[in-house]
């Protein structure tokens, strides 16, 4: 009781709060998505996404590069093919966009760690995360596909899968289609609890992925629901994902801390388009302090419980943090 307590001891300088802090974030704990397209020497930068490109596999490798020599250990990429088709064929085509980048990568740099985006939303001509039949997303069907898509990549050479289709079901078949090509050692970091979010605009148009009708709301889970979340890891962890995801990770921290504090299983949560573009463009107006409201996000996703963080910050983040 006051006045025998005072907080305020413990937060005299920036030593001692330096002593007694704690939630730290380094450069460790990032994975820095990339939007991989067709052709050579294309650097294009996303409108809604300031800072962030389409860029061809040439320059996705200079950008892994410098990504590597920040001290982000880890790239996540997504694939824009030249052609988009009712079957996505361009998904698990094994001279696809993302096929190609993971082999130049793991070539210029094979100590960045690769994980590819599993979905089919980038390569449908509909945008929708699977097959359709009579109008709508086809479950089982689709399962069969996404794993023809994660062989490939790990073929190429990928170190590790995230599907993000939100299909039931999708990580025991990927599972049990990478066992059987000799694939065992490889993980899947499974987008176990990914909300139906409008925070996911920006990223549309960076990979060119909006539905051509309706909307993702059949597969993608209700923002409403926090029991849900936890039935999707228990699953998902049954089922073999190694790392389970929450996605997005501004407006759900609660369902971090509820995952965090229920399993053991490393956790990610994803910072996704919309919450850059919101800080981005509040920056650009001169409304908020960019660099100090970012650094104050990434700390909230990992205070909340988060092991690591997919953000597109990556880069700006490690400058600041390695000083
Ligand atoms: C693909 C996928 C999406 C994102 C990651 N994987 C888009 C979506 O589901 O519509 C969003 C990432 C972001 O907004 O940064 N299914």
């Amino acid at each position: 009781m006051f006045p025998v307590h005072r907080y305020r001891r413990l937060r005299k300088n920036e030593t001692i709060r330096r002593m007694v802090r704690e939630t730290s974030i380094s450069p460790d704990d990032f994975i820095h998505p990339l939007f991989v397209t067709f052709g050579k020497g294309v650097r294009k930068e996303i409108s809604s996404m300031p800072g962030c490109y389409q860029e061809s596999v040439d320059e996705i490798v200079k950008n892994a590069k410098e990504i590597h020599s920040l001290g982000i250990p880890s790239i996540i990429l997504f694939g824009i093919p030249e052609h988009k088709d009712e079957l996505g064929s361009g998904a698990y085509d094994e001279n696809g966009v993302v096929q190609d980048a993971v082999k130049a990568v793991k070539d210029a740099v094979p100590d960045l760690y690769v994980i590819t985006d599993v979905c089919m939303c980038e390569y449908t001509s509909h945008g929708h995360c699977g097959l359709i039949e009579k109008g709508v997303v086809d479950n089982d069907k689709t399962l069969k596909l996404l794993a023809m898509e994660a062989l490939s990549h790990v073929r190429a050479g990928a170190d590790m899968v995230a599907p993000s289709d939100m299909m039931d079901g999708r990580i025991s078949a990927i599972r049990a289609a990478l066992d059987g090509e000799g694939f065992a050692n490889i993980p899947i970091m499974s987008y176990a609890v990914k909300y139906a979010s409008a925070f996911y605009g920006p990223f549309r148009e960076a990979a060119e992925s909006t539905p051509q009708f309706g909307d993702r709301r059949s597969y993608q889970m209700d923002p409403a629901n926090r029991r849900e979340a936890a039935k999707e890891v228990a699953l998902d962890i049954a089922e073999g994902a190694d790392i389970v995801m929450v996605k997005p990770a501004l407006s759900y921290l609660d369902i971090i801390s509820d995952i965090k504090a229920s399993y053991g299983v490393p956790l990610a949560a994803y910072n996704v388009s919309g919450e850059y573009s919101l800080v981005k463009a509040a920056g650009k107006m001169g409304w908020i302090d960019e660099s100090r409201v970012m650094m104050e996000i990434l700390l909230s996703i990992k205070r909340a419980g988060a092991d690591l963080i997919l953000t597109y910050f990556a880069k700006d983040a490690a400058k600041i943090l390695v000083g």
